[in-house]
């Protein structure tokens, strides 16, 4: 996986700062950011208000002034990269990304099943942190997507697999593996091989359904723990000067994350 330091990508953020408000008849202060991304660093580069020149695009953590305002510039983060993959069918969100993370605590020498590999938001998130990540999908045009964004994030630690993983899994000795796929219980079976002791099975499911019928195949299984079944609610916040509430329009339902531990051999 590419170090911070060699993503060539830059964002420019121009921070603005005073509105007019023709209700009120007045200036007010508002600091909304605008955010660009600039993929050629050899070209000016046009913004909605200025053109600036590509001399200027080579400065880091600096302040460029065109035209008498002011941009900041910095090479991109891997997270400013992540939320601009493609995305085809619908992916996990970064409130149930990060609640897999650190309820497994997969760290860099784990290596990690995900299934199905959809747009592959999962499977590169956990490529950023982890050793290995080896995805299996049905679907050629998903598959497609993925590597198209496994490519996009520099990511060399991605294994994608067009694979059913109802029929099985090939690899064994993995510390997670994960599931997003319509019938995860028919995978339960296959898991046992695959997982090393102490290992997880976290499956995300949209439906309570789907839930019910994999946590009872789970506890048929002796050697499966079923830890918990969780929902992650995340409520954004508007705050601006004393107008501090919750926002009114907030991301629905995204779906159930279940986590099993395998307990023994
Ligand atoms: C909702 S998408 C997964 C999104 C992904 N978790 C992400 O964050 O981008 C579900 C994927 O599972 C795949 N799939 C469905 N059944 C499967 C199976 N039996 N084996 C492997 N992949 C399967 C579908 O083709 C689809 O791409």
């Amino acid at each position: 996986m590419p170090e911070e330091s060699e993503r060539t990508r830059k964002i420019l953020i121009q921070k603005i700062r005073k509105a007019f408000v023709k209700e009120l008849d007045k200036e007010v202060t508002t600091v909304k950011a605008r955010q660009y991304f600039i993929e050629d660093l050899n070209k000016d580069f046009q913004t909605a208000y200025a053109i600036i020149p590509k001399a200027e695009l080579q400065k880091e953590g600096e302040v460029i002034n065109v035209q008498g305002k002011p941009y900041f510039i910095f090479s991109t983060k891997f997270i400013d990269d992540f939320k601009r993959i493609r995305r085809l069918p619908q992916t996990i969100p970064l409130k149930d990304i990060g609640y897999i993370i650190s309820q497994t605590g997969i760290n860099k020498n784990s290596r990690v099943l995900d299934a199905g590999v959809g747009s592959g938001a999962l499977t590169c998130f956990i490529a950023h942190l982890c050793k290995e990540v080896i995805a299996y999908d049905i679907r050629d045009d998903h598959i497609g997507i993925a590597k198209e964004n496994v490519a996009f994030l520099k990511l060399s630690n991605v294994i994608i697999k067009k694979k059913n993983i109802y029929e099985g899994i090939d690899e064994t000795n993995l510390d997670l593996i994960t599931l997003d796929v319509p019938e995860p219980w028919l995978v339960i079976k296959h898991v046992l091989n695959a997982l090393k002791v102490g290992g997880f099975l976290v499956s995300y499911s949209p439906t309570i359904p789907q839930v019910q019928d994999f946590v009872n195949k789970v506890l048929e299984e002796e050697k499966f723990l079923h830890v918990k079944t969780v929902e992650v609610i995340e409520r954004d916040w508007e705050v601006s000067e004393r107008k501090v509430r919750p926002k009114s329009v907030q991301t629905g339902h995204s779906g159930f994350l279940t986590f099993v531990r395998k307990l023994a051999r």
